[in-house]
């Protein structure tokens, strides 16, 4: 018996340590640079909200350190099939929010694509 609750806190220690992966130091927000305006990115506040890199870090390797996405979304040109920087993040972060906006949750600056909501991201 008692060797099964070592075990079980064991499982959860380990479940504890997986989830506590976190943004590098120094990367807890995040200022991204627009003419539009730049953008100031809670990024230590999503991935907590989120609890899982990949749903932005969509090319992540299990394990890996998340790379920028700057690395192969360039911010001109279409890159081996890689949407632009800009079209990658608008989808990215105004899918989600527009997501829960229809869920009635709390949802940020909403969707990218409405005109009257560039300015609650874009700050100059
Ligand atoms: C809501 C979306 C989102 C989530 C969730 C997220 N990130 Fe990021 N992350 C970004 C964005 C946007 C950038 C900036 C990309 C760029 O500048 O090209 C970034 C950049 C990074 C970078 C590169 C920093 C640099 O300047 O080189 C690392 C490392 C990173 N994230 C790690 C993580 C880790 C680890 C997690 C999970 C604990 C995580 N991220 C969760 C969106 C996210
Ligand atoms: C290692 C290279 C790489 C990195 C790093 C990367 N991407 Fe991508 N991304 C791609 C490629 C290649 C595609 C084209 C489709 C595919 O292969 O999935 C893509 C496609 C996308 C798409 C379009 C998906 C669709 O359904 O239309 C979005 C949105 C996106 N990336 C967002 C991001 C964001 C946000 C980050 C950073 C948090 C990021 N990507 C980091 C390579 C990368
Ligand atoms: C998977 C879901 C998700 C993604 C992806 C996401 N967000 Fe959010 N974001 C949220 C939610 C949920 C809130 C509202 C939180 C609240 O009001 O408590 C929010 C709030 C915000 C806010 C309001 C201030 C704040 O930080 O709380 C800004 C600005 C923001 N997001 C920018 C971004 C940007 C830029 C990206 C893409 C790089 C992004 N978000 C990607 C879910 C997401
Ligand atoms: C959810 C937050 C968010 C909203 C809302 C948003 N953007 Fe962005 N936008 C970004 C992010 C993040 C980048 C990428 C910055 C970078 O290059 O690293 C960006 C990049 C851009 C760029 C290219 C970079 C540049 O130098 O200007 C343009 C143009 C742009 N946005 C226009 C708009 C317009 C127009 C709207 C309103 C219809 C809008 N954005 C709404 C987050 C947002």
């Amino acid at each position: 018996m008692k060797k099964i609750v070592v075990l079980l806190l064991l499982a959860g220690l380990a479940g504890f340590w997986a989830l506590a992966a976190d943004v590098p130091a120094g990367k807890e927000v995040l200022k991204l640079q627009a003419k539009m305006g730049t953008v100031t990115f809670k990024h230590k506040e999503h991935a907590t909200r989120v609890g899982d890199c990949k749903t932005c870090h969509h090319k992540q390797q299990e394990g890996a350190t998340p790379r920028a996405c700057s690395e192969c979304h360039d911010k001109k040109v279409v890159k081996d099939e890689a949407p632009k920087l800009k079209n990658a993040l608008h989808k990215t972060c105004g899918d989600c929010h527009a997501a829960k906006q229809e869920a009635g949750e709390k949802a940020g600056p909403l969707t990218a694509m409405k005109a009257k909501q560039c300015k609650k991201c874009h700050v100059k």
